[in-house]
């Protein structure tokens, strides 16, 4: 009897809710539909306006003119409004994009725990090392958007407070084939490119091949690793002396040299800087030019990984008189000797 009446008694209470759910719900439906619609066909009648409209949608509007910024500063500032979570107290602190374009095995790895050690800075790792997000120039665009929301989660997502969110980019991933889209995307959202190159092409190189070498032998307990945060680690995987092909070593070199100098000219008419992996490691002002680069509060920069490749390279590599005599004579035989 007593299940009737609470029945009896609850239903005309609890329609109307159940009603106004689900008006909401379909109203919600409606809404996304519309937006849906609308973005698809923005989309197929002009695919770059479609990005510009979505990165200045998601922007705090009422925060522009709240910090003290100067006029050029402007286009490089954003109040991102995430989707995934509020930005509180941090709301209205500009937010500056930027991207860590390396090449495999330049230190960029090492680089960009650096720069995660400043409290207010994002950088969200190889996120293009995954095939599908580059497939096509949209799902890099899409992927771009995400992360410059700040809707994308990685470890090294911080909280609300971010001043400067990014992360690393190979130019073997997509950005070389499709970098006017790239560039004017950089453009149009001020993102800032950080060139990290390295100097000595030959330690790059044996460092490539030594990472590749472990990727199948695992040398550290069976366990594949391209950093390390110890001096042991260090020298077990530097224990491996890789044999370089002396017939195509200075056209692999050239290429290497080629292909970053054919970045930095592509990139030539965005807001970037060029850095050099030897550079840092000897001079850490560098790490102050980056900071005011990026227009950060200034922070002293701590990495915990551990360089692998110390020793000399005449004990690096298994042929090192090919190598000497490959080299010598020619525009990089500085490398021989360097000491990073
Ligand atoms: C797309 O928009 C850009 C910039 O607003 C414009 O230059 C271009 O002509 C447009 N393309 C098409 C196909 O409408
Ligand atoms: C781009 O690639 C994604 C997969 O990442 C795919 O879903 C999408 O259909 C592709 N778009 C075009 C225009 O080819
Ligand atoms: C950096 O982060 C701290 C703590 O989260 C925050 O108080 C500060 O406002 C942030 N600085 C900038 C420039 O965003
Ligand atoms: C590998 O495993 C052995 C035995 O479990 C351990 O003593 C050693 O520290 C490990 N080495 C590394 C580099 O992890
Ligand atoms: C070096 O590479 C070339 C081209 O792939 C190959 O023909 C040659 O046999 C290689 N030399 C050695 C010593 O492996
Ligand atoms: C960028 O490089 C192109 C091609 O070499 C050149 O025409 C252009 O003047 C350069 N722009 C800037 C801003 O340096
Ligand atoms: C270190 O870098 C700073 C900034 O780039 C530069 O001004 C300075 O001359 C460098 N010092 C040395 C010893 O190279």
């Amino acid at each position: 009897m007593e299940a009737v009446d609470t029945l009896v008694i609850k239903t005309p209470k609890k329609s109307p809710l159940v009603l106004r759910m689900a008006f909401l719900l379909f109203a919600t439906f409606c809404g996304f539909y519309i937006y849906s619609m609308s973005l698809k066909q923005m989309n197929s009648r002009n695919k770059t306006k479609f990005i510009n409209i979505k990165v200045l949608d998601h922007d705090v509007q009422s925060c522009h003119g709240s910090a003290d910024l100067q006029q050029t500063e402007l286009p490089y500032v954003h109040y991102p409004n995430p989707q995934t979570f509020r930005r509180e107290e941090c709301a209205c602190n500009p937010v500056r994009y930027f991207a860590i374009l390396s090449m495999q095995r330049s230190g960029s790895g090492w680089f960009e725990t650096l720069l995660n050690s400043h409290m207010n800075v994002s950088s969200n790792g190889e996120i293009f090392s995954v095939r599908d997000r580059r497939l096509n120039i949209s799902s890099i665009l899409k992927t771009m958007d995400q992360v410059y929301n700040l809707d994308w989660f990685t470890s090294a997502s911080k909280n609300e407070c971010s001043a400067a969110v990014g992360f690393k980019w190979m130019l073997n991933q997509g950005l070389m084939e499709h970098h006017q889209e790239i560039v004017e995307y950089f453009n149009r959202n001020g993102v800032a490119a950080i060139f990290l190159f390295r100097r000595n092409l030959l330690r790059r190189m044996i460092s490539v091949l030594a990472n590749s070498y472990d990727k199948d032998a695992k040398l550290l307990n069976g366990t594949h690793k391209s950093h390390v945060h110890s001096p042991v680690e260090a020298k077990i995987l530097a224990k491996y002396k890789p044999k370089i092909n002396a017939t195509l070593l200075i056209p692999e070199l050239k290429q290497t040299d080629e292909t970053s100098a054919k970045a930095i000219q592509y990139f030539n008419t965005t807001y970037h800087i060029v850095l050099y992996y030897e550079d840092i490691i000897k001079n850490r002002t560098k790490l102050k030019d980056l900071q005011e680069f990026l227009k950060l509060p200034y922070r002293e920069l701590k990495s915990l990984q551990v360089k692998i490749h110390t020793a000399p390279l005449s004990s690096q590599v298994d042929n090192w008189d090919d190598v000497q005599t490959a080299l010598k004579g020619t525009s990089y035989e500085t490398f021989l000797n360097a000491d990073y």
